[in-house]
């Protein structure tokens, strides 16, 4: 094919930005991250839900807030024949809306939910950070109670540790409630109006329609504000003050170590009380700020009430597998293979590659984790596989066995090697690998 339209071809093609193919060699990462996700899950009494990939826009144009940069800029529209449908941006809406039209308001309370797969925003891709993600989340509804807020906290840790990644550093804050924020918004704006000229332009725009959200500025020019800007837990109302000292105390007791940061409002509309976010750190005392978070989450007690159902105090929390994979890795963090092959089977000439067809099955269907590769008939490369696959023991099967109806067996790390009848290779097999 000549190299111009391969270039074409190439480029029609090519992966969206912000997007990858997660390809046979990192299987084993994302397996294992779902399942020891779903179990540590389970043992604190979370069950699985699935939600669809797309939602009508207003599930989240109600919940995040339509001056947020994930429904301003980052969701992505379906063109449909009039349905006014996105790829979901995050999880917890989603969510909140299947417990609201499945009435699971109407089963005991708390229902307990864990949920994980692909999410969609449209951001300005770099390492950690892509157009399609993953998740894996935990939504909490019908509860207030804070030992919820630290237990959310605890599961995301608890599924880091069990990978070894254990420095972890939670940044805690409380963004108080719908009585205590308006107060706080006013000291904010206070605070800012003066400064408004020296301010980005984007903080220019958020001053009227999100002022929390200057807080979150990553701005140079914006950041020195910040330090001084007024901080919401000296605005708190006695509701608010109380759940945050007790969160903090149920933390004290699991032992898990948290930095307030008075300046995290995180991005979406729907959060109350606590938020969140959890960085791994050599040490916590190197903790910087603007790094990329391995999980986040927080309280959302009028998420489904803005939905149209009753109110259903929440919490939640998600973390993203591919900064959790990126973490393992960067820690050399070892993961075994997802099938490790015991027992090779080698064939030799025409009637052994037959035979060694149902021996294969036999083995298998035996329990024995077997590999063979039959496409391929030399025996230097049918060894060299085995070898490649690690195995402990090949099954050599030629012309000579098949007549003498017997099989020889080596050990790949000695070279030794015994011939036995074929009548007895199960129970021969049981005793060396068993
Ligand atoms: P979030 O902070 O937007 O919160 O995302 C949660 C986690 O997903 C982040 O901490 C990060 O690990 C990962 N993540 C987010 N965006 C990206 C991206 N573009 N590329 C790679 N990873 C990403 C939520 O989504 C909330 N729904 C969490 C929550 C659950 N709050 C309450 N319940």
């Amino acid at each position: 094919m000549p190299k111009k339209i391969k270039k074409q071809i190439k480029e029609e093609i090519a992966l969206p930005k912000g997007t990858f193919d997660i390809l046979p060699s990192d299987e084993k990462y994302w397996e294992r991250v779902e399942n020891v996700a779903k179990n540590i899950s389970r043992e604190y009494g979370f069950v699985k839900i699935e939600t669809p990939i797309f939602e009508h826009s207003n599930v989240y144009l109600r919940t995040i807030g339509e001056a947020t940069d994930v429904v301003e800029k980052q969701m992505y529209y379906l063109k449909t024949k009039g349905d006014k449908l996105v790829l979901r941006p995050e999880g917890t809406a989603g969510i909140a809306r299947a417990y609201l039209v499945n009435g699971l308001f109407e089963q005991p309370q708390p229902v307990k939910l864990f949920y994980f797969g692909p999410f969609f925003r449209y951001e300005q891709p770099q390492s950690g950070r892509f157009r399609q993600f993953h998740q894996f989340g935990l939504e909490l509804i019908g509860d207030q109670d804070p030992i919820n807020d630290a237990e959310i906290i605890n599961i995301l840790c608890e599924i880091f540790n069990k990978f070894g990644v254990k420095n972890l550093a939670i940044e805690l804050n409380s963004i108080g409630c719908k009585l205590c924020r308006p107060k706080f918004k006013s000291a904010l704006l206070k605070y800012y109006r003066p400064k408004v000229k020296n301010l980005c332009q984007n903080c220019k725009q958020r001053i009227d329609v999100n002022p929390l959200r200057l807080l979150d500025c990553k701005e140079e020019g914006c950041r020195k504000f910040i330090e001084n800007a007024p901080q919401i837990v000296d605005k708190l109302c006695e509701d608010c003050k109380n759940h945050f000292k007790l969160v903090i105390e149920y933390l004290d007791e699991l032992g898990l170590p948290y930095i307030l940061n008075p300046h995290l409002v995180r991005g979406f509309d729907y959060y109350t009380k606590t938020v969140f976010e959890i960085f791994y750190e050599d040490s916590i005392e190197n903790h910087k700020p603007n790094q990329l978070a391995l999980a986040s989450g927080g309280r959302y007690d009028y998420l489904v009430k803005e939905l149209g159902g009753r109110a259903a105090p929440a919490v939640g929390g998600a973390f993203g597998f591919e900064r959790l994979i990126g973490q393992m890795k960067k820690q050399n963090v070892k993961i075994n293979d997802l099938f490790e092959p015991e027992v090779f089977v080698i064939q030799l000439g025409p009637t052994a590659k037959k035979k060694a067809l149902k021996l294969f099955e036999n083995l298998r269907k035996s329990g024995f984790k077997a590999a063979q590769s039959f496409g391929k008939d030399s025996l230097a490369t049918q060894l060299a596989r085995a070898d490649r696959l690690k195995v402990k023991t090949a099954l050599i099967l030629g012309q000579k066995e098949i007549f003498d109806e017997s099989i020889i067996i080596k050990e790949m790390d000695t070279g030794v090697q015994e011939t036995i009848p074929m009548e007895k290779l199960m129970e021969r097999l049981k005793e060396k690998l068993r």
